[in-house]
């Protein structure tokens, strides 16, 4: 039985994860914001966890909750988009949300829960997106949402060689029918979360540092 963690898992794509790693009967510690949240989790039989990732203090709490754990995996979904593009003021608001959820929480938790990683010489998976892409990229489209994801990628990429016995990477779900991808995404969140479990449980240590597509295709360019 592997323990994993899994970081903002009230709905969507985290909760998804904590439905289907539980029907193999893992070990599962997710966390929510909030008591619907926790809920589900629970109902799911997964160890629930309160966390808002844009709240410093509330890594400590975990941290502490999870003392002596080893993690054979970790994954970082907590995220959130915002609207607009280069042709509008960034709304200082918007940007701070943003960042503080897709970025800042994920250095976070990095640095929180990659130790407990390293303890099982398991994986950190950072869910990203392609619209963080820098290479090719066509479109400034949803343009602080792009911003955080290429700096999470970069906030991933670089920590590796600080967490030498874990492996780190950055993984993009695809787009997928959820609240944040909308009605007419092509991916139904069941199909997206299947296909990243079987690349999680693929990786290697020369994916150590890698940003994945959900079907495991590695991307040659950031
Ligand atoms: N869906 C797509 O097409 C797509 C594509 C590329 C990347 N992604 C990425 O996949 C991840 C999951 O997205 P999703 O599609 O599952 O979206 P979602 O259904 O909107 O879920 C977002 C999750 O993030 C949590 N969250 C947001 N802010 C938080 C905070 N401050 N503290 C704790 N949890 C917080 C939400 O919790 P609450 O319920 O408390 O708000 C919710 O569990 C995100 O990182 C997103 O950028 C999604």
């Amino acid at each position: 039985m592997s323990t994993i963690l899994v970081i903002g898992a009230s709905r969507g794509i985290g909760l998804e994860f904590v439905r289907q790693y539980r029907g193999e009967w893992e070990r599962v510690f997710a966390t929510a914001r909030d008591l619907p949240g926790l809920r589900r989790i629970e109902q799911l039989g997964g160890a629930e966890l309160r966390l808002d990732v844009t709240d410093p203090d509330g890594f400590a709490a975990v941290r502490e909750r999870l003392a002596g754990e080893k993690l054979d995996l970790a994954i970082y979904v907590a995220g959130v988009y915002a609207l607009g593009d280069a042709g509008t003021l960034p709304a200082p608001d918007e940007f701070d949300r943003v960042m503080r959820t897709n970025v800042l929480g994920a250095m976070q938790a990095l640095v929180s829960f990659a130790p407990l990683v390293e303890a099982a010489h398991g994986r950190f998976a950072f869910i990203t997106s392609e619209m963080g892409r820098i290479g090719g990229v066509a479109s400034s489209h949803g343009w602080i949402y792009r911003a955080s994801k290429a700096a999470l990628n970069m906030a991933v990429a670089s920590a590796q060689p600080d967490y030498a016995q874990a492996t780190l990477v950055a993984i993009n779900p695809g787009w997928v029918r959820t609240d944040l991808g909308g009605p007419g995404a092509p991916l139904q969140v069941e199909q997206s979360v299947a296909a990243m479990r079987l690349t999680l449980a693929g990786l290697t240590r020369r994916h150590r540092g890698a940003f994945l597509n959900y079907d495991g295709r590695r991307y040659k360019t950031w």
